[in-house]
């Protein structure tokens, strides 16, 4: 018997990506449940290449029997439902915000912080980091294990799918707009994304920074060392998928170039492409679809004591919520949930092949 899990947000951007990752994958499940509002029954999704699911209503769902849910329905629907799910019996893999800080819910990325999967048990319910931390902290990790980390200043490029299908949507229609030279009405994001940038993610915090920017810095502390200090700038650019970010270390320790570079390469899930030509960096539209997290200009930065300086890019939609989910989904499932149980048959029964 494989395990029975649940997608919860199953139309949105990062859950359509968890069920493709799920197939790729060959996660061993043999049931596959997609959720979302009940706006959406009578809605169906990709599973894979060839398969369909019936979307079915979170609020009437019932989770005895389902062993995982993925789940990306935003922060306060995961807030309202997660604890009911755990009550059931499942291990909800949460990607919104609204766990992330909780003591009793770990904070995981499988390439940094594996063993923390094991806090599952106190609540039923772990957290995946913001898209941004997630590729950020996975390059910090090994130079942090090199020279210790004191201070990381970060400014961010973000995609507008980090904002989901509506800003998506958005940038779409403000392109042609400008184009066909219509009124721009920002609806989904503040401003104008097309043709535009904008340094606002998330609400305003008392300090006058952004809650993307204060997630980044608690995050990366919750992860990967609460002694580091994070002063970071979340910029939305218009980008459909892929974020970038620029990255400014100052380490306890001296710390070379071509030491910074071995260590990044021989890291899992990093791929480092670093070469001072017009081909030798990775930006945003070459790493969507990819997996890895790539580093690019990984350079000493000379304004401060043992600094170093580089540019990192993920999928924010793959590495930075569905493929980082899945991963942890693997590693509770192998070691915490009794293996992989066997070899399961690709899932084709709630489907059907279109
Ligand atoms: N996009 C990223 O890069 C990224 C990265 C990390 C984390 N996240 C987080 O993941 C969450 C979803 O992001 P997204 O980009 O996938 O957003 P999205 O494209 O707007 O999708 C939202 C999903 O949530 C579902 N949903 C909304 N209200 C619901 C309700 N009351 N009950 C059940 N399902 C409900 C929607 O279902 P309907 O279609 O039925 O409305 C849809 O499936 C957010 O919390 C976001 O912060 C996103």
């Amino acid at each position: 018997m494989g395990f029975k899990v649940a997608v919860v947000g199953a139309t949105g951007n990062v859950g359509r990506e968890m069920l493709s990752v799920l197939a790729e994958r060959e996660f061993p499940a043999d049931d596959v449940i997609a959720l979302a509002s009940s706006r959406s029954i009578g809605k169906r999704v990709s599973f894979g290449d060839d398969d369909v699911l019936d979307v079915q209503a979170l609020d009437s769902f019932d989770f005895r029997g389902i062993d995982i849910v993925l789940s990306s329905p935003g922060a306060k629907v995961s807030a309202a439902f997660a604890p009911r799910a755990a009550k059931a019996g499942a291990v909800v893999i949460d990607n919104t915000s609204h766990w992330r800080m909780d003591p009793d819910v770990p904070l995981v990325v499988p390439e940094v912080n594996p063993k923390a999967i094991a806090g599952f048990q106190k609540r039923g319910i772990i957290a995946n980091p913001n898209c941004s931390t997630i590729q950020m902290v996975v390059a910090l990790k090994p130079l942090h294990d090199l020279a210790k980390l004191k201070r990381v200043v970060v400014a961010t490029y973000q995609s507008v799918s980090g904002a989901g299908r509506e800003a998506m949507d958005e940038l779409f229609r403000q392109t042609r707009a400008v184009y066909v030279n219509d009124q721009i009405k920002p609806e989904h994001l503040t401003k104008q994304i097309a043709f535009n940038v904008i340094p606002h993610i998330d609400v305003f915090m008392e300090d006058g920074s952004t809650k993307e920017e204060w997630k980044m810095a608690v995050e990366t502390r919750k992860i990967l060392d609460p002694d580091i200090a994070v002063s970071a700038t979340c910029v939305r650019v218009p980008v459909f998928i892929g974020h970038a970010e620029a990255i400014n270390c100052e380490f306890a320790r001296p710390i070379t170039v071509a030491a910074a570079r071995d260590a990044l390469r021989s890291t899992r899930g990093i791929n480092v492409v670093d070469h001072r030509n017009d081909a030798g960096y990775v930006t945003p539209a070459e790493a969507a679809g990819e997996d890895a997290v790539y580093v690019s200009r990984v350079r000493a930065d000379p304004t401060v004591t043992n600094g170093l300086a580089m540019w990192v890019v993920a999928d924010n939609l793959r590495k930075g919520a569905a493929l980082n989910a899945v991963q942890i989904a693997e590693v509770l499932a192998d070691t915490y949930l009794g293996g992989r149980r066997g070899k399961v048959e690709p899932l084709r029964r709630r489907a059907e092949t279109v």
